[in-house]
Protein backbone atom coordinates (compact mmCIF):
# COMPACT_ATOMS: atom_id res chain seq x y z
CA UNK A 1 0.00 0.00 0.00
CA UNK A 2 1.46 3.13 -1.04
CA UNK A 3 1.04 5.33 2.09
CA UNK A 4 1.58 9.15 0.88
CA UNK A 5 -2.03 9.34 -1.26
CA UNK A 6 -4.53 11.93 -0.71
CA UNK A 7 -7.35 10.31 1.08
CA UNK A 8 -11.17 10.23 0.07
CA UNK A 9 -13.37 8.76 2.49
CA UNK A 10 -17.02 8.61 2.29
CA UNK A 11 -19.46 6.55 4.43
CA UNK A 12 -22.77 5.68 2.74
CA UNK A 13 -24.84 8.10 2.42
CA UNK A 14 -28.30 7.82 4.84
CA UNK A 15 -31.86 7.54 4.14
CA UNK A 16 -33.28 11.17 4.52
CA UNK A 17 -36.48 9.32 6.61
CA UNK A 18 -35.50 9.41 9.71
CA UNK A 19 -33.47 9.77 12.36
CA UNK A 20 -30.25 6.83 11.58
CA UNK A 21 -30.04 4.60 14.68
CA UNK A 22 -27.05 3.51 16.77
CA UNK A 23 -26.53 0.45 13.90
CA UNK A 24 -26.46 2.85 10.92
CA UNK A 25 -23.85 5.40 12.94
CA UNK A 26 -21.76 2.22 14.15
CA UNK A 27 -21.51 0.52 10.64
CA UNK A 28 -20.64 3.86 8.41
CA UNK A 29 -20.25 7.44 9.50
CA UNK A 30 -18.61 6.61 12.67
CA UNK A 31 -15.89 4.53 11.82
CA UNK A 32 -15.55 6.73 8.54
CA UNK A 33 -14.99 9.70 11.17
CA UNK A 34 -12.20 7.89 13.14
CA UNK A 35 -10.49 7.29 9.89
CA UNK A 36 -11.07 10.54 8.70
CA UNK A 37 -9.69 12.61 11.89
CA UNK A 38 -6.65 10.14 12.02
CA UNK A 39 -5.35 10.25 8.23
CA UNK A 40 -5.93 14.35 8.95
CA UNK A 41 -3.99 14.20 12.45
CA UNK A 42 -1.38 12.36 10.54
CA UNK A 43 -1.15 15.18 8.18
CA UNK A 44 -2.45 13.67 5.02
CA UNK A 45 -4.74 15.26 2.60
CA UNK A 46 -7.96 14.22 3.28
CA UNK A 47 -11.69 14.63 2.16
CA UNK A 48 -14.61 12.95 4.09
CA UNK A 49 -17.64 13.47 2.06
CA UNK A 50 -21.66 12.27 3.39
CA UNK A 51 -24.99 13.27 2.39
CA UNK A 52 -28.75 12.51 2.65
CA UNK A 53 -30.08 9.87 0.39
CA UNK A 54 -33.29 11.61 -0.65
CA UNK A 55 -35.16 9.69 -3.37
CA UNK A 56 -36.89 6.85 -3.39
CA UNK A 57 -40.31 5.21 -2.41
CA UNK A 58 -39.65 5.18 1.26
CA UNK A 59 -39.12 8.92 1.12
CA UNK A 60 -42.40 9.66 -1.03
CA UNK A 61 -44.51 7.71 1.65
CA UNK A 62 -42.91 9.12 4.47
CA UNK A 63 -43.49 12.83 3.35
CA UNK A 64 -47.05 12.25 2.62
CA UNK A 65 -47.53 10.58 6.03
CA UNK A 66 -45.99 14.07 7.32
CA UNK A 67 -48.24 15.90 5.24
CA UNK A 68 -44.84 17.49 4.16
CA UNK A 69 -44.28 18.31 0.12
CA UNK A 70 -41.20 16.01 -0.46
CA UNK A 71 -38.65 18.56 -1.22
CA UNK A 72 -39.85 20.54 2.05
CA UNK A 73 -39.71 17.41 3.63
CA UNK A 74 -36.60 16.50 2.59
CA UNK A 75 -35.09 19.73 3.50
CA UNK A 76 -36.75 19.53 7.02
CA UNK A 77 -34.87 16.01 7.60
CA UNK A 78 -31.55 16.94 5.89
CA UNK A 79 -31.10 19.62 8.53
CA UNK A 80 -31.82 17.44 11.16
CA UNK A 81 -29.59 14.49 10.28
CA UNK A 82 -26.71 17.41 9.42
CA UNK A 83 -27.37 18.79 13.36
CA UNK A 84 -27.14 15.21 14.87
CA UNK A 85 -23.72 14.55 13.11
CA UNK A 86 -22.60 17.38 14.60
CA UNK A 87 -23.58 16.38 17.55
CA UNK A 88 -21.23 13.26 17.21
CA UNK A 89 -18.41 14.96 16.24
CA UNK A 90 -18.90 13.53 12.53
CA UNK A 91 -16.31 15.83 10.61
CA UNK A 92 -17.55 15.83 7.24
CA UNK A 93 -15.62 17.92 4.85
CA UNK A 94 -19.36 17.87 3.40
CA UNK A 95 -22.84 16.70 4.00
CA UNK A 96 -24.72 17.19 0.60
CA UNK A 97 -28.10 15.85 -0.61
CA UNK A 98 -28.74 13.69 -3.63
CA UNK A 99 -31.56 15.87 -4.78
CA UNK A 100 -28.85 18.51 -5.25
CA UNK A 101 -28.54 20.40 -8.58
CA UNK A 102 -24.75 18.61 -8.80
CA UNK A 103 -26.01 15.41 -8.39
CA UNK A 104 -28.79 15.57 -10.99
CA UNK A 105 -26.53 16.98 -13.61
CA UNK A 106 -23.91 13.94 -12.79
CA UNK A 107 -26.28 11.53 -12.76
CA UNK A 108 -27.71 12.39 -15.78
CA UNK A 109 -24.25 12.39 -17.62
CA UNK A 110 -23.46 9.36 -16.55
CA UNK A 111 -26.86 8.04 -17.98
CA UNK A 112 -26.35 9.54 -21.21
CA UNK A 113 -22.62 8.32 -21.67
CA UNK A 114 -23.96 4.84 -21.05
CA UNK A 115 -26.55 5.11 -23.04
CA UNK A 116 -24.58 6.29 -25.98
CA UNK A 117 -22.15 3.68 -25.30
CA UNK A 118 -24.35 1.00 -25.48
CA UNK A 119 -24.61 -0.05 -22.23
CA UNK A 120 -28.66 0.94 -21.69
CA UNK A 121 -31.39 -0.62 -22.90
CA UNK A 122 -34.64 -0.09 -23.24
CA UNK A 123 -37.52 -2.51 -22.09
CA UNK A 124 -41.06 -2.60 -22.01
CA UNK A 125 -42.33 -3.89 -18.43
CA UNK A 126 -45.82 -4.06 -16.55
CA UNK A 127 -46.74 -1.68 -14.02
CA UNK A 128 -49.64 -1.33 -11.83
CA UNK A 129 -51.10 1.78 -12.91
CA UNK A 130 -53.78 3.55 -10.41
CA UNK A 131 -56.35 5.80 -12.28
CA UNK A 132 -57.77 7.63 -8.88
CA UNK A 133 -54.15 8.70 -8.45
CA UNK A 134 -53.27 9.14 -12.01
CA UNK A 135 -49.74 7.26 -11.92
CA UNK A 136 -47.95 3.83 -11.64
CA UNK A 137 -47.48 2.66 -8.32
CA UNK A 138 -44.31 1.32 -7.14
CA UNK A 139 -44.87 -2.18 -6.08
CA UNK A 140 -44.92 -1.00 -2.39
CA UNK A 141 -47.37 1.37 -3.02
CA UNK A 142 -49.85 -1.66 -3.74
CA UNK A 143 -51.82 -3.31 -0.41
CA UNK A 144 -53.79 -6.49 -0.52
CA UNK A 145 -54.61 -9.72 0.73
CA UNK A 146 -51.90 -12.07 0.58
CA UNK A 147 -52.37 -15.00 -1.74
CA UNK A 148 -50.43 -17.51 0.94
CA UNK A 149 -51.32 -16.34 4.14
CA UNK A 150 -54.82 -14.01 3.82
CA UNK A 151 -53.22 -11.24 5.57
CA UNK A 152 -55.14 -8.38 4.30
CA UNK A 153 -52.66 -5.48 4.26
CA UNK A 154 -49.77 -7.45 2.08
CA UNK A 155 -47.29 -4.81 0.10
CA UNK A 156 -46.86 -5.59 -3.65
CA UNK A 157 -43.18 -6.03 -3.14
CA UNK A 158 -43.31 -8.48 0.10
CA UNK A 159 -45.93 -10.12 2.58
CA UNK A 160 -45.01 -8.44 5.86
CA UNK A 161 -46.92 -11.16 8.29
CA UNK A 162 -45.93 -14.36 6.22
CA UNK A 163 -42.07 -12.68 4.52
CA UNK A 164 -42.86 -14.35 1.23
CA UNK A 165 -41.98 -11.66 -1.82
CA UNK A 166 -44.76 -10.96 -4.10
CA UNK A 167 -45.37 -9.58 -7.03
CA UNK A 168 -48.47 -6.72 -6.70
CA UNK A 169 -50.07 -8.88 -9.76
CA UNK A 170 -50.70 -11.82 -6.88
CA UNK A 171 -52.46 -9.67 -4.62
CA UNK A 172 -55.69 -10.04 -3.81
CA UNK A 173 -58.15 -7.50 -4.29
CA UNK A 174 -55.20 -4.94 -4.83
CA UNK A 175 -55.67 -1.31 -3.92
CA UNK A 176 -53.82 1.99 -3.31
CA UNK A 177 -51.43 2.42 -1.06
CA UNK A 178 -52.04 6.35 -1.16
CA UNK A 179 -56.03 6.96 -2.24
CA UNK A 180 -57.17 3.36 -1.38
CA UNK A 181 -58.82 3.09 -4.53
CA UNK A 182 -59.20 -0.53 -6.37
CA UNK A 183 -59.34 1.45 -9.65
CA UNK A 184 -56.23 -0.02 -10.75
CA UNK A 185 -54.74 -2.07 -13.33
CA UNK A 186 -51.15 -3.46 -15.14
CA UNK A 187 -49.84 -1.21 -18.32
CA UNK A 188 -47.27 -1.27 -20.23
CA UNK A 189 -44.59 0.75 -19.06
CA UNK A 190 -41.20 1.79 -20.78
CA UNK A 191 -37.99 1.75 -18.50
CA UNK A 192 -33.85 1.78 -18.60
CA UNK A 193 -31.92 -1.47 -18.12
CA UNK A 194 -28.52 -1.02 -17.03
CA UNK A 195 -26.59 -3.65 -18.98
CA UNK A 196 -24.94 -5.19 -16.11
CA UNK A 197 -23.86 -8.88 -17.00
CA UNK A 198 -21.44 -8.27 -19.78
CA UNK A 199 -19.32 -6.55 -17.26
CA UNK A 200 -18.92 -9.77 -15.40
CA UNK A 201 -15.56 -11.13 -16.30
CA UNK A 202 -14.08 -7.03 -15.57
CA UNK A 203 -15.79 -7.15 -11.94
CA UNK A 204 -14.25 -10.08 -11.11
CA UNK A 205 -11.19 -9.64 -12.21
CA UNK A 206 -11.07 -6.33 -10.33
CA UNK A 207 -12.09 -7.72 -7.21
CA UNK A 208 -9.90 -10.17 -7.53
CA UNK A 209 -7.44 -7.74 -7.54
CA UNK A 210 -8.83 -5.61 -4.39
CA UNK A 211 -5.78 -7.78 -1.70
CA UNK A 212 -6.80 -5.92 0.86
CA UNK A 213 -10.83 -5.89 0.92
CA UNK A 214 -11.58 -8.31 3.99
CA UNK A 215 -13.27 -11.68 3.43
CA UNK A 216 -16.35 -10.08 4.54
CA UNK A 217 -16.95 -7.76 1.22
CA UNK A 218 -14.74 -10.02 -0.76
CA UNK A 219 -17.15 -12.71 -1.04
CA UNK A 220 -20.56 -10.78 -0.70
CA UNK A 221 -18.72 -9.39 -4.20
CA UNK A 222 -18.34 -12.69 -5.63
CA UNK A 223 -21.83 -14.51 -4.35
CA UNK A 224 -23.84 -11.69 -6.49
CA UNK A 225 -21.41 -12.60 -9.82
CA UNK A 226 -21.91 -16.51 -8.66
CA UNK A 227 -24.94 -15.93 -8.88
CA UNK A 228 -24.93 -14.48 -12.36
CA UNK A 229 -25.45 -10.80 -12.65
CA UNK A 230 -28.81 -9.18 -13.86
CA UNK A 231 -29.18 -6.40 -15.61
CA UNK A 232 -30.87 -3.63 -13.82
CA UNK A 233 -33.65 -1.72 -14.08
CA UNK A 234 -32.56 1.76 -13.25
CA UNK A 235 -35.76 4.31 -14.16
CA UNK A 236 -39.20 3.99 -11.88
CA UNK A 237 -42.46 5.84 -12.60
CA UNK A 238 -42.38 8.39 -9.59
CA UNK A 239 -42.40 11.90 -9.71
CA UNK A 240 -39.36 12.29 -7.28
CA UNK A 241 -35.83 12.22 -8.02
CA UNK A 242 -33.72 12.47 -10.96
CA UNK A 243 -35.40 13.42 -13.74
CA UNK A 244 -34.67 11.12 -17.04
CA UNK A 245 -33.61 13.80 -19.72
CA UNK A 246 -33.45 11.29 -22.56
CA UNK A 247 -34.07 13.90 -25.66
CA UNK A 248 -30.29 15.42 -24.94
CA UNK A 249 -29.44 12.06 -25.59
CA UNK A 250 -27.41 10.90 -28.43
CA UNK A 251 -27.74 7.99 -30.49
CA UNK A 252 -26.30 4.45 -29.20
CA UNK A 253 -23.99 2.52 -30.83
CA UNK A 254 -26.27 0.47 -32.76
CA UNK A 255 -27.60 4.20 -33.88
CA UNK A 256 -30.61 3.98 -32.03
CA UNK A 257 -31.85 6.97 -30.30
CA UNK A 258 -34.21 6.95 -26.67
CA UNK A 259 -37.91 6.49 -26.91
CA UNK A 260 -38.25 10.15 -25.45
CA UNK A 261 -41.89 9.81 -25.31
CA UNK A 262 -41.84 6.44 -23.37
CA UNK A 263 -39.54 7.30 -21.31
CA UNK A 264 -41.02 11.23 -20.61
CA UNK A 265 -42.00 11.59 -16.56
CA UNK A 266 -39.39 8.88 -15.15
CA UNK A 267 -36.70 9.41 -12.95
CA UNK A 268 -33.68 7.25 -12.19
CA UNK A 269 -33.82 4.66 -9.57
CA UNK A 270 -32.72 5.68 -6.10
CA UNK A 271 -29.77 2.95 -6.39
CA UNK A 272 -28.28 4.73 -9.56
CA UNK A 273 -28.26 8.16 -8.47
CA UNK A 274 -27.17 7.56 -4.72
CA UNK A 275 -24.02 6.46 -4.71
CA UNK A 276 -23.10 8.96 -7.77
CA UNK A 277 -23.79 11.30 -5.07
CA UNK A 278 -20.51 10.77 -3.58
CA UNK A 279 -19.09 12.51 -6.52
CA UNK A 280 -22.02 14.84 -6.57
CA UNK A 281 -21.27 15.80 -2.87
CA UNK A 282 -18.36 16.69 -3.75
CA UNK A 283 -18.66 19.73 -6.39
CA UNK A 284 -21.21 20.50 -3.96
CA UNK A 285 -18.63 20.90 -1.54
CA UNK A 286 -16.53 22.91 -3.84
CA UNK A 287 -19.17 24.96 -5.35
CA UNK A 288 -19.90 26.33 -1.65
CA UNK A 289 -16.49 27.61 -1.16
CA UNK A 290 -16.16 30.74 0.11
CA UNK A 291 -15.57 33.47 -2.12
CA UNK A 292 -11.89 34.10 -3.11
CA UNK A 293 -10.55 30.64 -2.41
CA UNK A 294 -10.02 28.36 -5.38
CA UNK A 295 -8.65 25.92 -3.62
CA UNK A 296 -11.57 23.26 -3.69
CA UNK A 297 -10.94 21.25 -6.93
CA UNK A 298 -13.70 18.41 -6.97
CA UNK A 299 -12.45 17.30 -10.08
CA UNK A 300 -8.70 16.19 -8.86
CA UNK A 301 -10.04 13.78 -6.02
CA UNK A 302 -12.67 12.04 -8.47
CA UNK A 303 -11.43 12.21 -12.41
CA UNK A 304 -8.11 12.35 -14.26
CA UNK A 305 -4.92 10.62 -14.17
CA UNK A 306 -3.97 12.45 -11.06
CA UNK A 307 -6.87 11.22 -9.06
CA UNK A 308 -5.87 7.93 -10.48
CA UNK A 309 -2.68 8.31 -8.79
CA UNK A 310 -2.75 10.59 -5.84
CA UNK A 311 -6.25 9.52 -4.50
CA UNK A 312 -6.78 6.44 -2.39
CA UNK A 313 -10.56 6.00 -2.04
CA UNK A 314 -11.86 4.44 1.13
CA UNK A 315 -15.80 3.52 1.41
CA UNK A 316 -17.93 2.60 4.67
CA UNK A 317 -20.51 0.57 5.10
CA UNK A 318 -22.92 -2.19 6.37
CA UNK A 319 -22.76 -5.28 3.98
CA UNK A 320 -26.37 -5.18 2.88
CA UNK A 321 -24.76 -1.87 0.99
CA UNK A 322 -22.10 -4.16 -0.07
CA UNK A 323 -23.68 -5.43 -3.47
CA UNK A 324 -24.52 -1.88 -4.68
CA UNK A 325 -20.76 -0.59 -4.13
CA UNK A 326 -18.65 -3.44 -5.59
CA UNK A 327 -21.14 -4.48 -8.70
CA UNK A 328 -23.51 -1.60 -9.21
CA UNK A 329 -21.79 1.95 -8.89
CA UNK A 330 -18.39 0.41 -10.63
CA UNK A 331 -20.45 -0.73 -13.35
CA UNK A 332 -21.80 2.85 -13.62
CA UNK A 333 -17.84 3.79 -13.75
CA UNK A 334 -16.69 1.33 -15.72
CA UNK A 335 -18.92 1.50 -18.59
CA UNK A 336 -18.77 5.86 -18.65
CA UNK A 337 -15.33 4.98 -20.52
CA UNK A 338 -13.94 7.82 -18.50
CA UNK A 339 -11.20 8.53 -16.15
CA UNK A 340 -13.52 8.53 -12.66
CA UNK A 341 -11.76 6.57 -9.44
CA UNK A 342 -12.96 3.49 -8.47
CA UNK A 343 -12.75 2.64 -4.99
CA UNK A 344 -9.53 1.44 -3.36
CA UNK A 345 -10.21 0.51 -0.07
CA UNK A 346 -14.45 -0.59 0.78
CA UNK A 347 -14.78 -1.44 4.66
CA UNK A 348 -17.64 -3.29 5.54
CA UNK A 349 -19.42 -4.02 8.77
CA UNK A 350 -21.84 -6.25 10.33
CA UNK A 351 -25.00 -5.78 12.48
CA UNK A 352 -24.70 -4.03 15.43
CA UNK A 353 -27.57 -5.52 17.11
CA UNK A 354 -30.36 -4.62 20.15
CA UNK A 355 -30.64 -6.95 22.66
CA UNK A 356 -29.78 -9.69 19.74
CA UNK A 357 -32.40 -8.54 17.63
CA UNK A 358 -31.79 -6.16 15.40
CA UNK A 359 -32.22 -2.22 15.63
CA UNK A 360 -35.36 -1.32 13.56
CA UNK A 361 -35.97 2.01 12.52
CA UNK A 362 -39.62 1.42 11.26
CA UNK A 363 -40.15 -0.46 14.47
CA UNK A 364 -38.55 2.33 16.44
CA UNK A 365 -36.28 -0.95 18.28
CA UNK A 366 -33.74 0.97 19.93
CA UNK A 367 -31.36 3.77 20.43
CA UNK A 368 -31.58 7.01 17.76
CA UNK A 369 -28.80 9.66 17.26
CA UNK A 370 -31.18 11.70 19.07
CA UNK A 371 -32.33 10.42 22.11
CA UNK A 372 -28.37 8.77 22.51
CA UNK A 373 -27.18 12.51 22.78
CA UNK A 374 -29.86 13.68 25.18
CA UNK A 375 -28.64 11.47 27.73
CA UNK A 376 -25.20 10.97 26.80
CA UNK A 377 -22.27 13.31 25.98
CA UNK A 378 -20.89 11.81 22.25
CA UNK A 379 -17.47 10.16 23.10
CA UNK A 380 -19.73 7.77 25.43
CA UNK A 381 -21.08 6.34 21.94
CA UNK A 382 -17.93 6.79 19.98
CA UNK A 383 -16.09 4.81 22.26
CA UNK A 384 -18.51 1.84 22.89
CA UNK A 385 -19.57 1.82 19.26
CA UNK A 386 -15.68 1.98 18.07
CA UNK A 387 -14.45 -0.96 20.41
CA UNK A 388 -17.44 -3.02 20.03
CA UNK A 389 -17.62 -1.90 15.90
CA UNK A 390 -19.45 -4.85 14.44
CA UNK A 391 -16.24 -6.08 12.07
CA UNK A 392 -15.56 -9.40 11.74
CA UNK A 393 -19.01 -10.57 13.48
CA UNK A 394 -22.61 -8.83 14.28
CA UNK A 395 -22.12 -7.40 17.85
CA UNK A 396 -24.90 -6.92 20.52
CA UNK A 397 -25.52 -3.93 22.64
CA UNK A 398 -27.29 -3.88 26.24
CA UNK A 399 -27.39 -1.02 28.57
CA UNK A 400 -25.10 -2.91 30.97
CA UNK A 401 -22.46 -3.97 28.73
CA UNK A 402 -22.38 -0.35 27.38
CA UNK A 403 -22.49 1.14 30.89
CA UNK A 404 -19.16 -1.40 31.75
CA UNK A 405 -17.61 -0.66 29.03
CA UNK A 406 -17.25 3.54 29.66
CA UNK A 407 -17.29 3.29 33.07
CA UNK A 408 -14.29 0.96 33.19
CA UNK A 409 -12.62 2.46 29.84
CA UNK A 410 -13.35 5.67 30.22
CA UNK A 411 -13.75 6.46 33.73
CA UNK A 412 -11.81 4.39 35.76
CA UNK A 413 -9.08 4.35 33.12
CA UNK A 414 -8.62 7.19 31.27
CA UNK A 415 -10.86 9.76 33.57
CA UNK A 416 -8.47 8.57 36.94
CA UNK A 417 -5.63 8.84 35.27
CA UNK A 418 -6.50 12.56 34.17
CA UNK A 419 -8.08 13.56 37.43
CA UNK A 420 -5.13 12.33 39.58
CA UNK A 421 -2.72 13.42 38.19
CA UNK A 422 -3.48 16.86 37.46
CA UNK A 423 -4.78 17.28 41.11
CA UNK A 424 -2.27 15.77 42.96
CA UNK A 425 0.51 18.26 41.36
CA UNK A 426 -1.95 21.23 41.86
CA UNK A 427 -1.81 20.27 45.61
CA UNK A 428 1.84 19.28 45.74
CA UNK A 429 3.40 21.83 43.51
CA UNK A 430 0.68 24.68 42.44
CA UNK A 431 -1.46 24.47 38.54
CA UNK A 432 2.08 24.29 36.92
CA UNK A 433 4.68 21.43 35.54
CA UNK A 434 7.14 21.28 38.18
CA UNK A 435 10.47 21.59 37.94
CA UNK A 436 13.07 19.13 39.51
CA UNK A 437 14.79 15.97 38.60
CA UNK A 438 15.29 13.99 35.90
CA UNK A 439 14.10 11.07 34.16
CA UNK A 440 15.29 7.69 34.82
CA UNK A 441 14.88 4.02 34.15
CA UNK A 442 11.26 4.04 34.56
CA UNK A 443 10.53 6.84 32.23
CA UNK A 444 12.57 5.18 29.98
CA UNK A 445 10.92 2.25 30.20
CA UNK A 446 7.29 3.71 29.38
CA UNK A 447 8.77 5.34 26.72
CA UNK A 448 9.87 2.08 25.45
CA UNK A 449 6.45 0.44 25.81
CA UNK A 450 4.76 3.22 24.32
CA UNK A 451 6.64 3.48 21.29
CA UNK A 452 5.26 -0.52 20.84
CA UNK A 453 2.22 0.02 21.67
CA UNK A 454 1.88 3.70 19.36
CA UNK A 455 3.35 1.54 16.64
CA UNK A 456 0.91 -0.94 16.65
CA UNK A 457 -2.22 1.33 17.43
CA UNK A 458 -1.28 3.60 14.05
CA UNK A 459 -1.08 0.37 12.05
CA UNK A 460 -4.45 -0.73 13.37
CA UNK A 461 -5.82 2.25 12.34
CA UNK A 462 -4.48 3.01 9.12
CA UNK A 463 -5.87 -0.66 8.05
CA UNK A 464 -9.07 0.52 10.10
CA UNK A 465 -9.35 -2.53 12.18
CA UNK A 466 -11.29 -0.93 15.10
CA UNK A 467 -11.85 -2.81 17.43
CA UNK A 468 -8.25 -3.56 17.56
CA UNK A 469 -7.07 -0.04 17.35
CA UNK A 470 -9.72 0.59 20.75
CA UNK A 471 -7.63 -2.25 22.59
CA UNK A 472 -4.92 -0.45 22.04
CA UNK A 473 -5.71 3.02 22.56
CA UNK A 474 -6.84 1.40 26.17
CA UNK A 475 -3.87 -0.41 26.85
CA UNK A 476 -1.67 3.02 25.64
CA UNK A 477 -4.12 4.70 29.04
CA UNK A 478 -2.95 1.46 30.65
CA UNK A 479 0.39 2.23 30.87
CA UNK A 480 -0.35 5.81 32.42
CA UNK A 481 -1.94 4.18 35.55
CA UNK A 482 0.70 1.81 35.93
CA UNK A 483 3.11 4.11 35.44
CA UNK A 484 1.94 6.20 37.98
CA UNK A 485 1.29 3.33 40.40
CA UNK A 486 5.04 2.52 39.63
CA UNK A 487 6.34 5.59 40.00
CA UNK A 488 3.92 6.32 43.05
CA UNK A 489 4.90 10.25 43.16
CA UNK A 490 2.17 10.91 46.54
CA UNK A 491 5.25 8.41 48.27
CA UNK A 492 8.13 9.58 47.20
CA UNK A 493 7.05 13.12 47.36
CA UNK A 494 7.86 12.97 51.28
CA UNK A 495 11.39 11.85 50.70
CA UNK A 496 12.80 12.87 47.10
CA UNK A 497 10.52 15.84 45.93
CA UNK A 498 12.48 16.30 42.35
CA UNK A 499 11.87 12.28 42.08
CA UNK A 500 7.98 13.42 42.44
CA UNK A 501 8.50 16.22 39.89
CA UNK A 502 9.81 14.23 37.32
CA UNK A 503 6.91 11.40 37.84
CA UNK A 504 4.02 14.43 37.92
CA UNK A 505 5.93 16.40 34.46
CA UNK A 506 5.88 13.09 32.56
CA UNK A 507 2.23 12.37 33.78
CA UNK A 508 0.43 15.73 32.78
CA UNK A 509 2.88 15.22 29.13
CA UNK A 510 1.06 11.74 28.71
CA UNK A 511 -2.44 13.55 29.23
CA UNK A 512 -1.37 15.45 26.33
CA UNK A 513 0.02 12.78 24.27
CA UNK A 514 -3.06 10.85 25.13
CA UNK A 515 -5.26 13.94 23.95
CA UNK A 516 -4.14 13.13 20.56
CA UNK A 517 -3.97 9.71 20.10
CA UNK A 518 -7.47 9.34 21.46
CA UNK A 519 -8.73 12.49 19.27
CA UNK A 520 -9.80 10.06 15.84
CA UNK A 521 -12.12 8.25 18.53
CA UNK A 522 -12.77 10.37 21.49
CA UNK A 523 -12.73 13.83 19.88
CA UNK A 524 -14.54 16.21 22.07
CA UNK A 525 -12.52 14.43 25.58
CA UNK A 526 -9.42 14.97 24.16
CA UNK A 527 -10.32 18.72 22.75
CA UNK A 528 -11.17 18.95 26.72
CA UNK A 529 -7.85 17.49 27.56
CA UNK A 530 -5.75 19.76 25.70
CA UNK A 531 -7.51 22.51 27.16
CA UNK A 532 -6.95 21.82 30.60
CA UNK A 533 -3.39 21.89 29.07
CA UNK A 534 -3.69 25.26 28.21
CA UNK A 535 -3.40 23.87 23.99
CA UNK A 536 -5.28 23.74 21.48
CA UNK A 537 -6.20 20.22 20.05
CA UNK A 538 -6.62 21.64 17.00
CA UNK A 539 -3.04 22.25 16.91
CA UNK A 540 -1.68 19.09 17.60
CA UNK A 541 -0.98 16.23 15.66
CA UNK A 542 0.35 12.52 15.47
CA UNK A 543 3.57 12.20 16.69
CA UNK A 544 6.27 11.95 14.13
CA UNK A 545 9.21 11.45 16.02
CA UNK A 546 9.94 9.37 19.40
CA UNK A 547 7.83 9.03 21.38
CA UNK A 548 10.50 9.92 24.33
CA UNK A 549 10.48 13.33 23.36
CA UNK A 550 6.63 13.63 23.14
CA UNK A 551 6.83 12.91 27.11
CA UNK A 552 8.95 15.79 27.76
CA UNK A 553 7.03 18.61 25.70
CA UNK A 554 5.23 20.45 28.18
CA UNK A 555 8.23 22.32 30.25
CA UNK A 556 8.42 23.47 34.14
CA UNK A 557 6.24 26.20 34.50
CA UNK A 558 3.80 25.03 31.70
CA UNK A 559 0.51 25.89 33.27
CA UNK A 560 -2.83 23.65 33.64
CA UNK A 561 -6.49 23.65 34.73
CA UNK A 562 -8.05 20.82 36.66
CA UNK A 563 -10.59 20.13 33.45
CA UNK A 564 -14.49 19.80 34.48
CA UNK A 565 -15.43 15.70 35.22
CA UNK A 566 -14.71 14.44 31.33
CA UNK A 567 -16.46 10.96 32.50
CA UNK A 568 -19.21 10.68 34.86
CA UNK A 569 -20.05 6.97 35.94
CA UNK A 570 -23.36 5.66 34.49
CA UNK A 571 -25.11 4.39 37.63
CA UNK A 572 -27.36 1.36 37.91
CA UNK A 573 -30.41 3.62 38.63
CA UNK A 574 -29.79 4.95 35.14
CA UNK A 575 -28.71 1.67 33.61
CA UNK A 576 -32.45 0.56 34.87
CA UNK A 577 -34.01 3.69 33.70
CA UNK A 578 -33.09 3.60 30.47
CA UNK A 579 -33.74 -0.33 29.89
CA UNK A 580 -37.56 0.57 30.63
CA UNK A 581 -37.40 3.49 28.27
CA UNK A 582 -36.13 1.86 25.03
CA UNK A 583 -36.93 -1.35 25.99
CA UNK A 584 -34.36 -3.89 26.88
CA UNK A 585 -34.70 -7.48 26.57
CA UNK A 586 -38.31 -7.36 25.67
CA UNK A 587 -39.34 -6.78 22.86
N1 LIG B 1 -29.24 4.92 1.80
C1 LIG B 1 -28.61 3.64 1.66
C2 LIG B 1 -28.80 2.84 2.94
O1 LIG B 1 -28.94 3.43 3.98
C3 LIG B 1 -27.15 3.76 1.36
C4 LIG B 1 -26.85 4.48 0.12
S1 LIG B 1 -25.20 4.45 -0.17
C5 LIG B 1 -25.02 5.16 -1.69
O2 LIG B 1 -28.78 1.62 2.88
F1 LIG B 1 -23.89 4.87 -2.13
F2 LIG B 1 -25.89 4.73 -2.51
F3 LIG B 1 -25.18 6.41 -1.59
ZN1 LIG C 1 -48.58 -13.45 3.62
Amino acid sequence: MTTQKRVLITSALPYINGIKHLGNLAGSMLPADVYARFQRSRGRETLYICATDEHGTPAELAAIEENLPIAEYCTKWWAIQKELGEGFGLSFDYFGRSSSVQNRELTQHFARVLWERGHIEERTTRQVYSKADGRFLPDRYVIGTCPHCGYDRARGDQCENCTRVLDPADLIQPRSALSGSTDIELRDSKHLFLLQAKFSDELRKWIGERHEWSPLVSSIALKWLDEGLQDRGITRDLAWGVPVNAETWGPNPDGKRPDVEGLKGKVFYVWFDAPIEYIGSTKEWADSAPAGTNSRDWKSWWVGDDAQKNVRYVEFMGKDNVPFHTVGFPVTILGSGEKWKLVDQIKGFNWLNYYGGKFSTSQKRGVFMDAALEILPPDFWRWYLTANAPESADSSFTWQHFADTVNKDLADVLGNFINRTLKFTEGKFGAVVPEGGKPGPKETKLADELERRFGIYSVFLEEIQLRKAAQELRAIWVLGNEYLADAAPWTTIRTDKDAAAVSVRTAINLIRLFAILSAPVIPFASEAMAKALGLDIKTLHWPKGKIADEIAVLKPGHAFTIPPVLFAKIAPEQIAAWEERFGGAGP
